[in-house]
């Protein structure tokens, strides 16, 4: 009789995938030159003229005007608003600040179950996003710099009590400071307005949890599904009409550390600024 295997407790990420995953990461010295790499890139109209206007040549082919999308139905209509909103804002109100009321929506909107556990039907959970075999690997984390009712700390967002977490308290604004340094390179880099921003976003990945069924494939439906947070978090900014920016610029090392992981599993993909 084949012996009953508990995939859940086997390896699933080889090697070569973890080496691919410390290679991408940041570390701090090597922030200045990653900084210095992206200024070229973006201080020059070449680059980005023949980046960003790129399109596939395929040469002589069969072309179809597609129709112009006027009348749409309401929520279409609504979805097509919130495209025309989002964008990336870098500088946040130093006087506005975020409530907690609008963090509380900015979460619920971005990220959170819409159908709960029938045990009857079994039918799973279902959440706001989709995700490759209903695994989700992405928890978000919260750093809360100038949210008042909330403590200076670092929390994980639990969708399924919708509550947020204190997993560390800062004893006080130096400390943040510090880590945020730390983390973001707050002070090192000025892409963003990371003093006034009133919180940050962290999307950090537990791979096993996509990987356990998926092999090293996994690893790529995690950072997917990390790209449909950050953009429904884009959207629920746009409707709130708060201010957000994606951050891809971090030390891995620290922001893990800080967002207490302990396992070569469990990496940080993308962190995000949130302010008005
Ligand atoms: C994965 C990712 C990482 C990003 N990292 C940064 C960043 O570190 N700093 C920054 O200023 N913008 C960052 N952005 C924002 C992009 O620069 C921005 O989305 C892009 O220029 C298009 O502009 P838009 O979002 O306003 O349409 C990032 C966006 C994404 C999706």
């Amino acid at each position: 009789m084949a012996k009953t295997r508990n995939l859940l407790f086997e390896p699933c990420i080889s090697d070569i995938s973890f080496d691919f995953l410390e290679q991408s990461k940041l570390y701090s010295y090597q922030a200045k030159e990653y900084s210095e790499r992206l200024h070229a890139v973006m201080s020059s109209d070449y680059f980005m003229k023949n980046i960003s206007h790129h399109s596939i040549e395929l040469g002589f082919c069969d072309e179809y005007d597609l129709l112009t999308i006027d009348q749409l139905p309401p929520l279409a209509e609504a979805l097509n608003q919130l495209n025309q909103e989002r964008n990336s804002q870098r500088n946040y109100d130093s006087e506005e600040l975020v409530s907690f009321q609008d963090l509380s929506r900015f979460l619920q909107l971005s990220y959170s179950i819409t159908q709960r556990f029938d045990p009857t039907l079994f039918i799973p959970p279902r959440r706001n996003i989709a995700s490759g075999g209903g695994l989700y690997p992405i928890d978000v984390y919260v750093i809360n710099q100038h949210i008042s009712d909330l403590p200076l700390g670092v929390f994980i967002y639990d969708l399924f009590t919708n509550k947020l977490k204190l997993i560390h308290a800062f004893k006080n604004r130096e400390e943040l400071k510090v880590a945020l340094n730390r983390t973001l390179f707050a002070e090192q880099k000025n892409d963003i307005d990371y003093i006034n921003a009133s919180a940050f976003m962290v999307l950090g990945a537990e791979l096993e949890r996509s990987c356990f069924k998926y092999l090293d494939r996994g690893i790529r439906w995690a950072m997917l599904e990390a790209g449909e947070i950050v953009h429904a978090m884009y959207l629920a900014s746009a409707g709130l009409e708060l201010s957000t920016c994606a951050i891809g610029g971090f030390n891995d090392e620290a922001l893990a550390r800080l967002i207490n992981f302990q396992n070569p599993s469990q990496i940080t993909l993308l962190a995000l600024a949130l302010g008005k």
